[in-house]
């Protein structure tokens, strides 16, 4: 069976790949197939924004597409930036800037928890929906450390490892991470989902 990932970033094709196989699956890029679409995340939580991109890539190729949306919530930012994440202080800020401003407007915080969200789904021509969501709990430290990773990582720190997910490995990091844990329940219920068929 081949899927379609609805999303241009060749790391998430590699890592969709290495769990996915393990079924027989093996997921293609939207090249692969001769779609190009820009699929504008208008929704307003993660399982919004990723059926709206796996929906349209489905349409748009004919065939099951799979996508994912993730971001960092704050607790003492009410959530934020949540679906915003990659967007968080506008289109002009990189990643370092968008973990300093966070950073800065969480000075004076009284509390620094914090939750990465990743939720997976998958749209079938036929459908069907198969949607699966995974978090990593932590807190926002009080300075970037470590080279690892990218996004808000330098800033997540897991303090019952003592270390930034940009300290961790890429292994130690998949193994706890929210897209590790959306990917890993994924591919439990797509392999039900497949015994059915
Ligand atoms: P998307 O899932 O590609 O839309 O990513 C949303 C944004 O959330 C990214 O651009 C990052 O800013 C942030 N993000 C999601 N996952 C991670 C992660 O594992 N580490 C650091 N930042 C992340």
């Amino acid at each position: 069976m081949e899927l379609v990932l609805a999303s241009k970033n060749p790391k998430k094709l590699v890592e969709l790949n290495a769990i996915l196989s393990q079924l027989g699956i093996r997921v293609c890029s939207e090249a692969d197939v001769g779609v190009d679409i820009d699929v504008e995340e208008t929704g307003t939580t993660f399982e919004e924004n990723s059926l709206l991109k796996a929906d349209a890539v489905m349409k748009a190729s004919g065939l099951p597409a799979i996508a994912d949306d993730s971001g960092l919530c704050v607790d003492a930012l009410q959530g934020a930036p949540g679906v915003y994440s990659a967007r968080y202080g506008g289109e002009g800020l990189d990643d370092p800037g968008r973990t300093r401003l966070l950073l800065e407007n969480m000075r004076g915080a009284d509390t620094r928890g914090a939750k990465f969200v990743s939720v997976i789904t998958c749209c079938f021509p036929n459908g069907d929906v198969i949607s699966a969501r995974g978090e990593c709990h932590g807190t926002i430290s009080f300075a970037p450390m470590g080279e690892g990773g990218f996004g808000y990582d330098p800033v997540f720190f897991i303090p019952e490892l003592k270390k930034t997910f940009a300290q961790l490995s890429p292994e130690e990091k998949n193994a706890i991470s929210h897209r590790g844990r959306a990917l890993q329940a994924f591919k439990e219920k797509l392999e039900e989902y497949l015994k059915t068929k």
